[in-house]
């Protein structure tokens, strides 16, 4: 993919997001089929469907050699990541679309050859498109985002976190957590993972951490956040499998370590 081919690819998933984003705000005002997938409070909508259905269809008619891989099942059944990739995450925050109609995101990250080369989270109601290229810098809208800052302390820091990972559960030991929390200035949680992504990316949380998430969810946030020098690895801090499901750390170069080495005590 040369300088101008991705421009014209980069250009081209942008028109197709804010026209998806456009569809989404006109359907969410009519009724519309809500189901449950793998458990009664994992759900989809129609509209979810339809715009996943959306870019496949678009995906497939103008770039015919490359492959989609997305979380309601239109794309493609993957084993690699050669060529290109477009990872789609229709609707992100699909709890958040049903029950507060806000705080969700279209996520698109596009991948050659599994190198994450274009990144874009589009806050559906709030109209912001956080949008990267590799190496050409991340930016909110037409703004260039600023590097993160690198003397940052994890006592002063806003980290995201699901209040779930502070109970007993499968993944991860809840008394390191529970450090953690007290440790930090702030804790917050939004539903959306590619929306807590791009607050990282923008400085408005220092880290988001989690033990559970899909290629789908990350994308385009680890593009997004690679742009301005910030570092996305699993839990234990090997490189994400963008072809499997994966722990998630997301912050700030500062803190990462610190969190991985002093509270993260993953289950075996
Ligand atoms: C979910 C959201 C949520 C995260 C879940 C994801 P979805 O994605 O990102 O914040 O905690 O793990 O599955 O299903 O709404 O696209
Ligand atoms: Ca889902
Ligand atoms: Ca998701
Ligand atoms: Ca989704």
């Amino acid at each position: 993919m040369n300088d101008q081919q991705k421009q014209l690819i980069f250009d081209q998933a942008k028109q197709w997001i804010l026209e998806a984003g456009e569809r989404i705000r006109t359907k969410m005002h009519e009724p519309f089929v809500i189901e449950t997938k793998s458990t009664p409070d994992d759900l989809v909508t129609e509209i979810d469907q339809q715009t996943e259905q959306f870019f496949a269809k678009n995906i497939r008619e103008t770039y015919p050699d490359h492959r989609v891989l997305g979380e309601e099942g239109f794309g493609d059944e993957l084993e690699d990541l050669n060529g290109v990739v477009w990872i789609v995450d229709p609707i992100d925050g699909t709890m958040n679309f049903v029950h507060q109609k806000q705080n969700f995101a279209i996520s698109v990250g596009i991948y050659k050859d599994g190198v994450g080369e274009i990144g874009f989270i589009y806050d559906v109601m709030g109209d912001v498109l956080f949008q990267a290229k590799r190496g050409e810098g991340a930016y909110k809208n037409d703004q260039k985002l600023a590097e993160l800052s690198s003397d940052v302390l994890l006592e002063q820091s806003i980290v995201g976190l699901n209040a779930f990972w502070t109970t007993e559960n499968p993944r991860v030991n809840k008394e390191g957590i529970q450090e953690l929390v007290r440790k930090v200035r702030g804790t917050r949680s939004y539903g959306s993972a590619a929306l807590e992504f791009a607050y990282v990316v923008e400085g408005n949380m220092d880290a988001y951490v989690t033990m559970r998430l899909a290629p789908w969810d990350v994308a385009a946030g680890i593009v997004l956040l690679n742009e301005v020098g910030g570092i996305t690895t699993k839990a234990d801090g090997s490189e994400v499998n963008m072809l499997k499901t994966n722990s998630i750390i997301a912050s700030n170069r500062a803190i990462h370590s610190e969190i991985i080495d002093k509270h993260i005590e993953l289950k075996k």
